[in-house]
């Protein structure tokens, strides 16, 4: 294989010289993926990137999307950060427990990813005119506590905030800079004084998710409870400096909420869905009193009868509702939530037995919405076609445990994580 080789004479090169150089890690830091004769790079709209969240070394894997919403994996590269998996069950997957691992801005045209394993996060940036092949921007920078987990981007992407969910926990903010790279805000780093491992101990009691409130006046941060004791969604208020609030506003949701996961902004209500691995669903309705710490105005949960774990979520803009994935039944569960924010199921798909449908994400490629759902158990990625409100339909099945494996790369069906996508022209 040429890279092979072209990768071990650099090395040897660098490592003959006599200067004082510092010597690059044996290992590639780019696989390419793509099958022999592809043409789907060039005549790409976008792409979807997952992790492979290794311990041996995190690689942001990226694929690139047709216009018809299939995808084709293209191009690893390395983030320069290990990854982890939490305890105590290292060999089931969702190895961070959370949802947000890696995410890409479209306005920023950044991505950026967790290495678990290394308290740091890596930002790259997205060339639209190929936008899997990413370029490292400097390296990664501490992550402001340990074991970070899941990220938040505002909408210009020019903010970034990181959750972290070990040992020491809470949020930290960077300002994001294409050239610079990131580097912390003031007075962005703020505990969430859980008692927490590093790496962290669950999935009960884990940090879930960060997100921006719609407004981005305020930055969420969702921990799941330890039954019988309800979770938490952590709200800090965010000033113009970008500051935060020294404390967080600690509001459990409403009654029946159990393990608050994935948070997915309810479009237009100052509003939130989010997962619930013990019921299905909370709706956080953050301008509602919020009475003794629980969740008011009309706040409410779903109960998604039959469900095991409903723990990631997207909203698609063409049928209007919000999709969520549970890791153990594989059922996509498809919710309307109406004008008063009061939820139903509107369909169900499911996706096999034993695949495990955790990360999802939903792109828009000519005013049609494509959910892309790592099966991290599979070691594959589905793709489903959203067409209308009921109406989803299975579009494509990605392996990507032999494409891997032809290029060389690591990855584990406990440790794979996230999902993120990027459209060239939206
Ligand atoms: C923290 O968690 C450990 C392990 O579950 C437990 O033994 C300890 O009592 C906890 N500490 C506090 C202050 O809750
Ligand atoms: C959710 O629905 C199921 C099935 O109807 C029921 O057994 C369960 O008690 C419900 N859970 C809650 C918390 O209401
Ligand atoms: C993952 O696959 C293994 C082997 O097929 C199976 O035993 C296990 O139950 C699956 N785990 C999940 C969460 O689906």
């Amino acid at each position: 294989m040429k890279l092979t080789i072209s990768s071990v004479m650099i090395s040897v090169l660098i490592a003959s010289s006599v200067s004082a150089v510092p010597v690059r890690r044996h290992q590639k830091n780019k696989m390419m993926m793509a099958p022999k004769g592809n043409s789907a790079a060039s005549s790409a709209v976008g792409a979807a990137y997952f992790i492979t969240n290794e311990p041996s070394g995190n690689f942001v894997v990226a694929a690139s999307i047709g216009s018809d919403g299939k995808l084709t994996l293209q191009q690893a590269t390395s983030s320069e950060g290990v990854g982890s998996h939490g305890l105590p069950d290292l060999a089931g997957p969702d190895a961070l427990f959370t949802q947000g691992a890696v995410k890409a801005s479209n306005d920023g045209q950044v991505l950026a990813t967790v290495n678990a394993g290394s308290n740091t996060v890596s930002l790259f940036s997205i060339d639209p005119k190929n936008p899997t092949a990413l370029q490292l921007i400097g390296k990664p920078v501490g992550s402001g506590g340990e074991f970070p987990v899941s990220l938040a981007f505002n909408k210009a992407g020019s903010m970034l905030c990181a959750l972290n969910g070990g040992f020491v926990n809470g949020v930290a903010c960077f300002n994001v800079d294409k050239t610079k790279g990131l580097t912390p805000i003031a007075n962005t780093l703020r505990s969430l004084s859980l008692n927490q491992t590093t790496p962290a101990t669950g999935p009960a009691g884990s940090a879930s998710h960060v997100i921006f409130s719609e407004d981005e006046s305020q930055l969420i941060a969702s921990v799941k409870g330890v039954p019988p004791t309800p979770g938490i969604f952590a709200i800090w208020d965010i000033a113009s400096d970008k500051s935060l609030s020294s404390n967080f506003k600690a509001v459990q949701p409403a009654t029946g909420g159990l393990l608050p996961f994935s948070m997915t902004v309810i479009p237009g209500k100052n509003a939130v869905l989010a997962t619930d691995a013990g019921i299905g669903a909370d709706i956080l309705d953050l301008s509602g009193e919020n009475a003794g710490g629980v969740a008011g105005g009309k706040s409410s949960i779903l109960n998604i009868t039959g469900q095991g774990a409903t723990c990631w979520s997207s909203h698609s803009t063409q049928t209007g509702n919000f999709y969520l994935t549970d890791i153990l039944t594989n059922e996509v569960t498809e919710v309307n939530v109406d004008d008063n924010l009061k939820p139903t199921i509107v369909q169900q798909y499911s996706q096999g037995t034993g695949v495990a449908t955790i990360d999802n994400d939903i792109a828009t490629v000519n005013k049609q919405d494509f959910m892309f759902v790592l099966a991290a158990n599979a070691t594959q990625v589905k793709v489903l076609s959203l067409n209308a409100p009921g109406k989803a339909t299975a579009l494509q099945t990605l392996d990507i445990s032999g494409p891997a494996k032809s290029a060389g790369l690591t990855v584990n069906a406990a440790n794979l994580q996230g999902m993120t996508s990027f459209i060239s022209s939206a």
